[in-house]
């Protein structure tokens, strides 16, 4: 087999642009979380469903950052952000937190800011504070690894899911 040209590899493979790889990657349900930073006094928030869990020892998660969001910089600069897991009923909280513009995304939507620590959502189900433990270029994302510092179990509710671009209400997703 020859090898791609340049004018080839430029050439999404059908079934592959990036409209289409949106729609395959949606068909993959997900829970919602708001990763929030400080940029000096400002607090900043997006809100980010490419999140897991990497490791129990050490405690190691993982979130996916585009090249342009907002709280990318500050984390990587700052070396610590925080993970807010959002509760079903927080539709509205993940729109204000996942478009533009990124001032007044905290407006009707308070935080603790707990010394030292990113902003803490009061609505978030769970907290966790992180400082990043490495970092790894990946397209037009950067996969930030955080290490798990302090955890705050705030309420005990259903997860807030996300699938195929839309919030659906758990029991209806079963
Ligand atoms: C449900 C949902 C999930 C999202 N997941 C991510 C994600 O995993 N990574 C990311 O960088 N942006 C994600 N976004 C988009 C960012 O939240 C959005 O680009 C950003 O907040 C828009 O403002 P900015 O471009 O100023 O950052 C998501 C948005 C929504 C609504």
């Amino acid at each position: 087999m020859s090898p791609a040209s340049a004018e080839t590899a430029v050439t999404p493979p059908p079934g592959l642009t990036p409209t289409e790889w949106r729609a395959a990657m949606g068909a993959f349900p997900s829970g919602v979380t708001v990763v929030t930073v400080w940029n000096g006094d400002a607090a900043l928030g997006a809100t980010v469903s490419s999140f897991c869990s990497v490791a129990l020892e050490p405690p190691l998660l993982l979130v996916c950052l585009d090249r342009n969001n907002v709280v990318r910089d500050p984390i990587v600069e700052g070396g610590v952000f925080g993970v807010n897991i959002l509760a079903e009923g927080d539709q509205s909280l993940a729109r204000q937190f996942g478009s533009q513009p990124d001032t007044g995304r905290f407006a009707n939507h308070p935080f603790y800011a707990q010394e030292g620590e990113a902003p803490q959502l009061i609505e978030a189900s769970v907290f966790i504070h992180c400082k990043v433990e490495t970092t790894h270029p990946a397209g037009d994302h950067l996969i930030v690894v955080g290490r798990g510092v302090r955890i705050v179990h705030a309420k005990a509710c259903t997860p807030l899911l996300y699938h195929k671009g839309s919030f659906p209400l758990l029991r209806s997703a079963l």
